[in-house]
This record gives structure tokens, sequence and C-alpha cells, in this order.
């Protein structure tokens, strides 16, 4: 990469890219949750890279989250005709923009301002910039009123780690939800906690590729966010590559909850 917000990194991979240099982005409250007590090494600590990448190279990580497009099924599962939705962790928009048409009236929540100027960027864009409002949150301190949404959902963003959700997390976008609304958790990655809290699996079936803008971007992201499958990307010689060659789950399934009435 070029350009302002592509300091020469030390490595490619996420888990080298960053050092312990570069923790100082984090203000106080996204330290006291991303940082680890006596300090964290991101070499180490490939979440907390994640961390980083949001708030030093974001139009990095929106080029990433833009070719790995959410399964149709997903979207079309979500209510739609509803007055308000809340959004936690929206990033730059890949649920988000699919939430707008959704909701009379949609906030979404994300803690990394640059996250934040790139979601705003795209919904102005779009036309959206009235109707969607992008606030600062976290999972465990939502500034939304009780009972606030009738769908609160997060996309690829909570986990039962407390810094991203966990048990006060899923209790703040409960508190958020209406009773009879819908609390969803797409692309979960511990179902059994989700289940062991009452929520229900969703899934949708069909091959699902990642669509690249070339074979040349193949390349240079996969090496950036799937090592693992990089070589075979090399090999295949196509912007088109299937989840499975970068050795991810797809983005195919939501666990959700109805509030009790
Ligand atoms: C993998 S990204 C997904 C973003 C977006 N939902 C999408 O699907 O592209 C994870 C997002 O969760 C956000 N996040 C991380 N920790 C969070 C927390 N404690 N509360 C709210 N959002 C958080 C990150 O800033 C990031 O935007």
């Amino acid at each position: 990469m070029t350009g302002p917000e592509a300091p020469a990194r030390p490595g490619r991979e996420v888990r080298s890219r960053y050092t312990t240099a570069d923790l100082g982005v984090f203000t106080r409250d996204e330290a006291s949750r991303f940082v680890p007590r006596g300090g964290g090494d991101p070499r180490s600590d490939v979440v907390l890279a994640w961390e980083l990448l949001y708030r030093l190279e974001p139009e990095l990580y929106d080029r990433l989250a833009s070719v790995e497009r959410l399964h149709p099924g997903v979207v079309d599962w979500l209510p739609r005709d509803v007055n308000r939705i809340a959004e936690v962790g929206a990033g730059t928009g890949r649920l988000t923009m699919e939430l707008a048409e959704r909701g009379r009236h949609v906030v979404a929540a994300e803690p990394a301002l640059p996250l934040r100027r790139i979601l705003r960027r795209k919904l102005a864009a779009a036309g959206h910039g009235n109707r969607v409002r992008v606030i600062h949150g976290f999972f465990d301190q939502l500034p939304l009123p009780a009972d606030f949404a009738d769908l609160v959902v997060a996309c690829s963003a909570f986990t039962p780690s407390p810094e991203h959700g966990g048990e006060a997390g899923l209790a703040e976008m409960e508190r958020v939800c209406r009773p009879g609304g819908c609390v969803a958790i797409i692309w979960p990655n511990h179902l059994g906690w989700l289940a062991a809290r009452g929520y229900e699996y969703v899934t949708f079936p069909g091959a699902m590729s990642v669509e690249f803008g070339s074979y040349a971007e193949a390349v240079e992201l996969a090496e950036i966010f799937y090592p693992k499958g990089a070589d075979a990307v090399r090999r295949r010689g196509s912007s088109t590559v299937p989840f499975e060659v970068l050795g991810i789950n797809p983005p195919r399934d939501l666990a959700y909850k109805v509030l009790a009435q």
C-alpha cells in the first residue's frame, strides 16, 4: 500500500504488522478493554492486532470487508419495515448498508473513530446519511435507552470475551431491545455459548466465494488476512476464491433470540 495511512509496516500479515509502539493509538476506554493488563503485544495477540488495524489502516480493513460479502439469505432473514434498528460494532458498514432500508431509524454504534468516518462517508454517498445515525459505543456500554430497538444486531463483531461483548455485552444488547424484539448475532463464532443463553441458530446453504476486485488484489489481501491460504490463491490465478480455500467459515449463519413480551 502507499499513501498517508500506510506507514512502513514491519510485516505483511495482520499478526506481524504492528508493534507495542502502536498501542498509543487507543483511547483510554479502548485501551482498558483491548490492551491486556500489564501490556499487550500485537505480535503474539492477533485479536489486539485487529483492533490496531481498525485504527491504523481502516481503509485496508474496509477493502477486506467490502469483498467478504454476507450470504443473501442472512440479510433476507432479518426483519424488514421495523421502526428502530440498533447495530453494534458496525465497522465500515458491511451490514449497516443493508439495514438502512429496513428500519425507519437505524443507529450504528462503532468504537473505532476511523471506521465511523468511513461508514459515515459511505452512508452519505448512498443517500442514507439522514436515516442512519452513527455513534460511538461499546457492546458493554451502549448510549441508548432500554427497549429502544425492534432489532439489535451485530455482524462479525460479538464474541464471548468481555472486550468484544461477553456476558455484559449480550445483556446490554438485550436491554436495548424491546420486549418481543429480536437480538441477532451474525456470523457467530461460539454457537454453544450463545445456545446456552437461549439463542437459536440459522444457517443458509450454497457455495460462497470472496469476489476480489482482481487476481492481484486476491493475492495481496490473502497475504495480509489469510496467509495460510495465500499459496492456494496464487495457484488458482483467479479473483474469485471460495471461502474454504481461504480457510475461514463463510458468513452464512446467525444466532438469534426473540425477547419475551
Ligand atoms: C470484524 S469487524 C466487523 C465490522 C462490521 N460489523 C462488518 O461486518 O464488517 C469487528 C468490529 O467490532 C468492533 N468492536 C470491537 N470491540 C468492540 C466492542 N467492545 N464494542 C463494540 N464494537 C466492538 C470493531 O471496532 C470492528 O468494527
